[in-house]
């Protein structure tokens, strides 16, 4: 398997907590790259990716991931390989949860690249998700606030899907 980079805001908490969880489950084996600061060429030196993406302002991406993702030329995602988790609350956003895992996977998927890491909705009680797509989350939900118990493992089966997916 190739390097994965790890791409996430280093100043959030919980994505922050989630992808040093990931990269425990994948050691040696991933780079962990700061999206506030990162550039294409920060992009360019990997085929796999993780992205952490936190759901905020009720359905949206955080600011800096979407002033990050103009700045990809739209063919640099092609032959790349993505997974996709995100921070979302399902209780207190049940019309718009983890919406930003849907997002990113619509900008990764239109740009050429490839999403890997679908995850059953079983187990999460929503009423609506721009991350469902034929009943299956597009990356995997993460739900700090009221499923903390279920964190650890569901990184580590998801974390087990993805070493055979990347290439
Ligand atoms: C202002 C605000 C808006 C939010 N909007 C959503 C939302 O639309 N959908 C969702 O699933 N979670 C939403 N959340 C919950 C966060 O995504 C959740 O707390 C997450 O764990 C934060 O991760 P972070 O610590 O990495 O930023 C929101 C939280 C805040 C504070």
């Amino acid at each position: 398997m190739e390097k994965i980079g790890l791409f996430y805001s280093f100043n959030t908490k919980n994505t922050s907590a989630a992808a040093k969880a990931i990269q425990e489950e994948l050691k040696g084996q991933v780079d962990l790259v700061n999206v506030e600061e990162a550039d294409e060429e920060d992009f360019n030196r990997f085929e796999n990716f993780i992205l952490g993406v936190p759901t905020w302002w009720d359905g949206e991406l955080p600011n800096y991931w979407d002033e990050f993702l103009p700045c990809l030329d739209s063919k640099s995602l092609e032959g790349k390989t993505f997974a996709i988790y995100g921070a979302g609350d399902q209780k207190a956003y049940p019309d718009n949860f983890v919406d930003a895992i849907g997002l990113m996977a619509n900008f990764v998927e239109s740009n050429g690249g490839k999403v890997i890491g679908a995850v059953p909705n079983e187990g999460y009680t929503f009423d609506a998700s721009q991350a469902l797509k034929d009943g299956q989350f597009v990356g995997l939900p993460l739900d700090f606030e009221n499923q903390g118990d279920l964190l650890e493992s569901r990184i580590s089966n998801w974390v087990k899907k993805l070493k055979k997916d990347f290439k």
